[in-house]
Formats: C-alpha cells, structure tokens, sequence
C-alpha cells in the first residue's frame, strides 16, 4: 500500500471517543526508547510526523496518526524507563492498559517492538502474555538491529525467538531501513 498521507490527530491522556470511530487502528507498543515513534515515520517516509528523542519517556500520550484517512497508527508511551516518578509509571501503565484492555478500541494489529540489541526483558514478557491472553494480533519486531553485529546475529535473534515463542519475529532498523518492506507488507495490508 502506499501512503499517500499522514497526519497527526491528537494525543490522549485518558478515555477519548476519538479512539473508537471505527476506523482500523496499528498500534506500536515497547520499552521506552526502544524505537517506536522512529519506526512510524520511517513507515510513512517522514523524518518528523511522530517526535522522538534520544531521552527514554519522550511520547507520554497516546498519539494517534491518521493514514490515507482511512486508518491510524498509533505511537503508545514506553513502559519499563527507569527514571520517571511512582506517579508517572502508572500513570503511563494505565493509559496503556485501558487502550488495550479497556478501551472498546480493536487493534487490527499490536507491533510488539523489542530492542534486538537489549533482547526480550521481563517487561517485553508481561506485556506479551497480556497480548496473548487478549488473542491480540501480533507483530513482533527486533528492532535497532543495526547495533548488533553481523557475528552475533544469528544467535540473538534466535535468543529472542526463544523468549516469544511462535511469532515471526522482523528485524528492523529505522538506520539502515532493513525491514520496512516485510513490516509495511504485515501490517499495511
Ligand atoms: P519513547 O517515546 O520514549 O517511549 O521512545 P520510542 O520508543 O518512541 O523511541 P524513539 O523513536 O524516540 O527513539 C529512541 C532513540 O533510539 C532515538 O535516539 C532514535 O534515534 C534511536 N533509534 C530509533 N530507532 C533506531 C534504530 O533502528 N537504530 C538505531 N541505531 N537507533 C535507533
Ligand atoms: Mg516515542
């Protein structure tokens, strides 16, 4: 599919029924700094549609970018950064819970982003296992696999599709653009 447009919406911090005007909904969710609002301006070609930073916490809404005006991709806040308040950390779990589980939202696809470098963290796990449980559509991305050197490929991803189990698993890198076709041609479809 080509994306002819791409604009963004708005940002919500809590139940909003601009969520659920029926339009399908692609949702990207992670560790924060894992890649996520780099990997939707990569998919539309854009350098700057979502923000991103090299500070973990950047996003801490849910954005929502309306593609060809006909469905959305969503930028979801990071889970798992270390150095944000108490306060903050459930505040973010929650909106992210209630999009996912609460939320009459339906998700035509999750991308569950995982650092290839990092690996799958006990975070990556339990949000998982929550998606499965859901009978979530999922999409699995090993993402930043520009960093992890062309010996030790083989052997990380195979570590990650040890911790997934039977998903397919892309690797990605918004760098090097190695992924965009087979991630675009999964979820774009
Ligand atoms: P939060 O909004 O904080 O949850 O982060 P995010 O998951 O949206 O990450 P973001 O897209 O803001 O990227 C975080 C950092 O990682 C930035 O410095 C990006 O330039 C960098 N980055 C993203 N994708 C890649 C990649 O494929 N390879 C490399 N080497 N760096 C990347
Ligand atoms: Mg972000």
């Amino acid at each position: 599919m080509n994306i002819r447009s791409a604009k963004f919406v708005k940002g919500v911090v809590k139940a909003d029924e601009l969520l659920e005007d029926g339009k399908p909904q692609i949702a990207f969710i992670g560790r924060s700094n894992v890649g996520k609002s780099s990997i939707i301006n990569t998919l539309v070609n854009q350098s700057d549609l979502a923000r991103t930073s090299s500070f973990p916490g950047r996003t801490q809404q849910i954005n929502l970018f309306l593609i060809n005006k006909s469905f959305y991709l969503i930028d979801l806040p990071g889970y798992g950064f270390a150095r944000v308040s108490r306060q903050g950390h459930e505040r973010i779990r929650k909106l992210i819970h209630w999009y996912l589980l609460t939320s009459h939202c339906e998700q035509k696809i999750i991308v569950l982003i995982i650092d290839a470098n990092v690996g799958v963290t006990d975070k990556d796990s339990e949000m998982l296992k929550i998606l499965e449980k859901q009978n979530k559509n999922i999409v699995i991305v090993a993402n930043k696999i520009d960093k992890i050197k062309k010996t030790e490929y083989k052997k990380q991803l195979q570590k990650i599709q040890d911790l997934v189990g039977k998903h397919n698993i892309i690797p990605f890198s918004s760098e090097t653009r190695i992924g965009v076709k087979e991630l675009s041609s999964e979820i774009l479809k």
